[in-house]
C-alpha cells in the first residue's frame, strides 16, 4: 500500500497536550500512522518541545511548536492551572492557525489535525481549514464514558451513590474518577474533562487509546454515538506486534532512568519472585501511605524494585533503603517497560495511570491496585472487577491503605488461588493486546481505516 500511493500521503498533525502521559501515547500512535502511509508532524508547545530530545533522532517524525502562553515556563509558570487554560486556550488557537497557514504556504499542507481532546478548540482550527478534525482520548473508554455523561448532564456530581451506565459495571463513588467524586478540589481540571466533549458533534473521527476486547461493550455504544474507534494499546511495537521496526521505548522521559542498577538488580532475582512498585510521573503520596508501603513490603520478605521520585524521597521512613537493603532496590525512576518484561517480575503494585495499566496487560504482570487520584480509581475498578488482572485493598478512615492490607494482597496474588486465575488473565490479555495491533487485529484496521480516509480525500 505504501509504494502505490507514496505520491497521496496525507498529512497529519498531531497535537498533544504538555505532559508526559499525553504525549508518549499521541507519539506512539504517530508511528502507527506512518506505517500506514500517511506523514506526520508532531506538534506540542515551545517550552515542552526542549525536552523532546528523543523526537529530534525519529527522522520520520517532523516536530513543531505553538503557544500556550509559557514558552519559558510552560504550566508551572502559571500562577495556576486556571490561569495556564485561560492563557493556552486564547494563544493556542493563535498559534496552531499560524502553523497550519505556514505548513500551506511551504508546499507541505495539512490534511488532518488529530488533537488531543484537552484541547478541544484545535477541531475550531482544523474546520477553519477544511482539514479532517480527529479527536484523541488518552484515557480508557470507561473514563471518557463518565466525562461524556457528566457533560450531557446524565450524570449528578459530585456522585454519592452507585451509578449505573451503559457497557459497564456499576460504579460506586470510590470507583469514580476523583474530579466527579470529589469536585471541589479539582475544578480546573473537571472543567477540561468534560469540556472534551464539548464539540464533538461535530468531529470525523474519535480515536481512543483503548483495546476493542478490553472494553467490548461500552466501545459499541460509544460507537452508535460518535465516529468511535480504538487505536491501542499505544505501547512500543517490540514488545507486541515488532513489525514497527527501533520501536522499543517511548523515546521521551522527562526523569532520567537508573537503567543499569536496575536491570542488573533484577537480573538476579528468581523467576515472578519480584514485587515492582511505581506511582507513575505525577502522584505525590500522604507521608503515611508512604510509610505503610514501606512496612508492608518489609512485612511481605519480598524482593521488592520501588520508584520513589526524588521529589518523594524524604517521605521514606529514615534509613529504610539501607536497612532493607538485602530485598530491595529503591530508585528514582526505571525503564518500566523493561521490568514490567522481565521474568523476575512477580506483582505490580500500582497507581492505576493509564499507561501503566494497558503497560501491564500488555506485558501480562498481575497488579495491586492502589489509586490517588484522577481517572486512576475507575481503573483500578476494571483491573480488579472486569479484567480481572489484579486486587484493589481497602482504604483506612485516612484514606491509606494499611500495610497488613499490602502484605496481604502480595501474599494472595503471589501464592494465593486468585493470583493463579490472575496469571491465567494475565496470559489471556497479553495475547489479546498483541493481536489488536498485529496484522488484521481491531486497532490495526481502525488504523488502516482511518488513513484510508484520508488518502481518499486527498
Ligand atoms: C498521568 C495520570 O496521573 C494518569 O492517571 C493518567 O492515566 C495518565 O496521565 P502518570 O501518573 O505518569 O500519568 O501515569 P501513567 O499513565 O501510568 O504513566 C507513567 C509512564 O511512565 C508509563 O509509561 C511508565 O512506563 C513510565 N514510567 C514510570 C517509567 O518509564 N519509569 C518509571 O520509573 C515509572
Amino acid at each position: 500500500m505504501e509504494d502505490s500511493r507514496k505520491s497521496h500521503k496525507p498529512h497529519c498533525l498531531v497535537l498533544s497536550f504538555p505532559v508526559q502521559g499525553h504525549i508518549n501515547p499521541m507519539l506512539q500512535f504517530s508511528k502507527r500512522l506512518i506505517h500506514k502511509g500517511a506523514g506526520v508532524t508532531f506538534v506540542t508547545t515551545r517550552f515542552m518541545s526542549k525536552t523532546l530530545h528523543g523526537l529530534s533522532s525519529n527522522p520520520s517524525i517532523s516536530l513543531e511548536t505553538i503557544s500556550d502562553g509559557f514558552d519559558d515556563g510552560g504550566m508551572k509558570a502559571a500562577s495556576s492551572l486556571e490561569a495556564y487554560l485561560d492563557r493556552f486556550w486564547k494563544i493556542g488557537p493563535e498559534t496552531l492557525s499560524e502553523l497550519v497557514e505556514r505548513l500551506i504556504s511551504s508546499g507541505r499542507p495539512p490534511s488532518c489535525i488529530v488533537y488531543n481532546s484537552f484541547l478541544p478548540w484545535a477541531l475550531d482550527v482544523a474546520q477553519k481549514y477544511g482539514l479532517v478534525g480527529a479527536v484523541f482520548f488518552t484515557m480508557s473508554c470507561a473514563v471518557s464514558s463518565v466525562f461524556y455523561h457528566c457533560q450531557k448532564g446524565l450524570l449528578e456530581v459530585p456522585v454519592r451513590k452507585q451509578v449505573l451506565l451503559p457497557g459497564m459495571p456499576p460504579l460506586e463513588p470510590q470507583d469514580m474518577p476523583s474530579y466527579v467524586s470529589d469536585p471541589e478540589s479539582y475544578p480546573a481540571n473537571l472543567g477540561v474533562l468534560v469540556g472534551q466533549f464539548s464539540n464533538l458533534d461535530k468531529v470525523d473521527w474519535v480515536l481512543c487509546n483503548t483495546v476493542y476486547e478490553l472494553e467490548q461493550e461500552l466501545v459499541d455504544w460509544f460507537m452508535k454515538v460518535m465516529p468511535f474507534r480504538t487505536i491501542g494499546p499505544t505501547v512500543p511495537s517490540s514488545y507486541l506486534d515488532n513489525r514497527l521496526e527501533q520501536d522499543t521505548e517511548y523515546g521521551l522521559s522527562i526523569f532520567q532512568p537508573e537503567h543499569d542498577t536496575t536491570m542488573k538488580w533484577l537480573s538476579t532475582k528468581p523467576k515472578g519472585s519480584v514485587v515492582y512498585v511505581s506511582f507513575g510521573s505525577v502522584a505525590e503520596l500522604k507521608i503515611d501511605q508512604m510509610q505503610e508501603i514501606a512496612m508492608g513490603l518489609k512485612r511481605s520478605n519480598r524482593y521488592f524494585l520501588w520508584v520513589v521520585r526524588s521529589s518523594e524521597e524524604d517521605k521514606l521512613p529514615q534509613d529504610y533503603a539501607k536497612e532493607t537493603a538485602q530485598k530491595g532496590l529503591i530508585v528514582t525512576w526505571c525503564p518500566q517497560l523493561e521490568v514490567l518484561a522481565h521474568e523476575a517480575l512477580g506483582l505490580f503494585l500500582t497507581h492505576c495511570g493509564w499507561n501503566s495499566t494497558l503497560e501491564a496487560l500488555t506485558l501480562g504482570v498481575p497488579m495491586m491496585a492502589i489509586p490517588q487520584w484522577t481517572d486512576q480509581p475507575t481503573n483500578a475498578k476494571h483491573i480488579m472487577d472486569v479484567w480481572k488482572m489484579g486486587l484493589r485493598p481497602p482504604v483506612d478512615e485516612r484514606g491509606v491503605v494499611r500495610s497488613e492490607d499490602i502484605e496481604n494482597c502480595i501474599r494472595e496474588i503471589m501464592e494465593g488461588e486468585r493470583g493463579k486465575e490472575m496469571r491465567e488473565n494475565a496470559g489471556k490479555w497479553r495475547k489479546i493486546t498483541k493481536e489488536a495491533v498485529s496484522e488484521g487485529g481491531s486497532s490495526d484496521r481502525n488504523i488502516e481505516e482511518f488513513v484510508a480516509s484520508l488518502i481518499d480525500k486527498l
